[in-house]
């Protein structure tokens, strides 16, 4: 970065503190991960200056020959992961890919029957302060008692609402969804089906879970999670959408897709295909686990009853008598970065909830496994339980970098 350091000292001191920050700190915000130095490359390219409006072969200005490599390589990469008829890598993130896909094949005012917020949804599926919950009617289908989705109160609300959509996805369930169910649940309502997989596209790539690509219409998901991309969005569809979801995409929503950005994608989609991620996808589920065992063994109550995926959702107020933010302050002082997060019906409030979500995918790609988990487990325990205790908080911070650099990340950055 020889030319930003001497032209922009600012910008550029803030970068290696960014750096810094992320080599040095236990990364365990569920939805980030580290993308290679290949993927940095290919976002910081000669790509950004060009408008590429339209698609491959179909473009509305000139000088198209290398935005088209780009864009066709990142489409028939994700094709070969996914297995989907047709995909749109045009979309700039997880939320736009919702808005783009909602209006592709919905007309205002028209029902979503999705997944409560409080039990996992996201924001985008009809949160009051979003634009989609403006635009479209959502209904909210919740998880039961044993945590799990009730499949049956499902069709039930199904069956009386009506909807024209019924939508499946999360950011914070961990349990493996029943696609079939969805599937049967929709035919008998002539409803379309979208899934939001974009926590857990990664895991679907890398074969750890079930592909939901063929048994719903629509498939939206962010790039940048467990999928290990730059961030952005993707959308995939079976074909009879196809040409919906590329007009809604452009013109109906975006203008000049970021072309830098989708060389990226192509890159981080060509690094999913190899058999190292894969294992990689396994590994996050087998440290997802170990996360899980080791927690209950500290005596921490796990929603939904613990995980299938790459997180795990803790009540810490239910358990130990600390909220959500003071768990989170803690563990930041330890190097710990996770999120305060709502469990379902929270008697808390959202700015001080009583949970904290906490994922494995980028400690994974960091190269650690099931002893660092365990490691892992047990600072969060011991910050948590001394979260007043600033002298014990400073020594685990201590372990906690020093265990990080034995893990190094961006050695070649500077
Ligand atoms: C399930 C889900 N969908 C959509 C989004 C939104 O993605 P973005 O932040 O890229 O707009 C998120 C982000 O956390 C998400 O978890």
């Amino acid at each position: 970065m020889k030319n930003l350091k001497k032209q922009d000292p600012k910008v550029y001191k803030a970068i290696q503190g960014e750096i810094k920050r992320q080599q040095e700190g236990m990364e365990l915000i569920a939805s980030e991960n580290y993308v290679s130095e290949a993927v940095l490359e290919a976002l910081g390219t000669v790509f950004t200056n060009k408008y590429s409006e339209g698609y491959p072969k179909k473009r509305y200005y000139g000088g198209q020959e290398y935005t088209d490599v780009v864009e066709q390589l990142a489409i028939d990469r994700a094709k070969k992961l996914f297995g989907a008829e047709h995909i749109n890598v045009q979309p700039l993130s997880g939320a736009p890919a919702n808005m783009i896909a909602y209006s592709a094949v919905l007309q205002p005012g028209d029902k979503i029957l999705g997944m409560d917020l409080s039990h996992g949804g996201h924001l985008t599926h009809g949160h009051p302060v979003t634009l989609s919950a403006k635009v479209y009617n959502f209904v909210g289908y919740k998880t039961g008692a044993d945590g799990k989705i009730d499949y049956d109160a499902l069709e039930k609300m199904a069956m009386a609402e009506k909807p024209k959509m019924i939508l499946a996805g999360f950011s914070a369930y961990t349990r493996q969804l029943n696609y079939r169910k969805f599937q049967q649940i929709a035919k008998k309502v002539g409803a379309i089906t979208m899934i939001d997989v974009a926590h857990i596209a990664g895991l679907i790539a890398g074969g750890a879970i079930p592909n939901p690509v063929p048994y719903f219409d629509i498939v939206t998901t962010t790039t940048h999670k467990t999928l290990r991309g730059p961030r952005g969005g993707m959308i995939m569809c079976k074909e009879k959408f196809a040409k919906a979801i590329d007009k809604a995409t452009f013109p109906g929503f975006q203008g000049g897709p970021h072309m830098n950005n989708i060389a990226a994608k192509a890159v981080a989609f060509g690094e999913a295909l190899k058999p190292s991620f894969k294992k990689y996808a396994t590994q996050v589920i087998k440290n997802a686990k170990v996360l899980e065992k080791e927690l209950k063994k500290y005596g921490f109550k796990l929603m939904f009853g613990g995980t299938d995926n790459h997180m795990v959702l803790v009540d810490v107020f239910g358990s130990k008598g600390v909220s959500g933010k003071e768990a989170e302050v803690a563990l930041d002082k330890i190097g710990i970065t996770l999120n305060k997060n709502m469990i379902p019906d929270d008697p808390r409030s959202p700015m001080d909830p009583s949970g904290v979500r906490i994922g494995v995918p980028a400690v994974t790609s960091r190269g650690m496994k099931e002893k660092e988990i365990e490691k892992i487990a047990k600072w969060i325990n011991d910050a948590v339980e001394n979260h007043k205790d600033e002298k014990r908080l400073k020594e685990i911070h201590k372990e906690v970098i020093a265990l990080c650099k034995k893990f190094p990340l961006y050695k070649n950055l500077k």
